[in-house]
């Protein structure tokens, strides 16, 4: 098994009903293929985190990878593991804001554009975002 996190900048704004389709179709793919993870959209960005068994993770990555919806994929970490830590979701979904993400970080200072900028991968700002945020939903 191994997951992939990545972030990327949303091409087009989606309508509620729009999100809730792709939320729909992506899940229920999700589901067959024994992969799991989040995805959250925060202000034009997504950051998503997949894992699963590694052959269907390698390819929706490059499926992934082609979406038009986004582009700029930047690879923040991957790796592999023994078991997946969001056995229970197909695909949670948290749309946050930059007062939220601040919140989170417990950083009212946190400068969000320093925090996107496209960097190499490790120890990409970004991934401390999905790490923390995950963790307040676990906790
Ligand atoms: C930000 C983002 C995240 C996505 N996450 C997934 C995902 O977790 N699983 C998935 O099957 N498709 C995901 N997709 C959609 C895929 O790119 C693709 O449209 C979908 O898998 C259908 O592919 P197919 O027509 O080749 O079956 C995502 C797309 C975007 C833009």
């Amino acid at each position: 098994m191994k997951f992939i996190a990545y972030m990327s900048l949303q091409t087009q704004m989606m309508t509620q009903k729009e999100v809730e389709d792709f939320l729909l179709c992506i899940r229920e793919k999700n589901s067959r293929m024994g992969v799991t993870g989040i995805l959250l959209l925060i202000q034009g960005k997504f950051i998503q985190y997949i894992e699963g068994p590694s052959t269907k993770i390698d390819k929706l990555y490059k499926t992934i990878e082609k979406d038009s919806r986004h582009t700029d994929l930047i690879l923040l970490d991957t790796g592999s593991i023994k078991e997946q830590q969001f056995k229970d979701w197909s695909m949670a979904y948290h749309e946050i804001n930059e007062r939220q993400v601040k919140d989170v970080m417990k950083n009212k200072n946190l400068d969000l554009k320093k925090t996107f900028t496209p960097k190499e991968k490790n120890n990409h700002p970004a991934l401390e975002v999905l790490y923390t945020f995950v963790s307040t939903l676990t906790n």
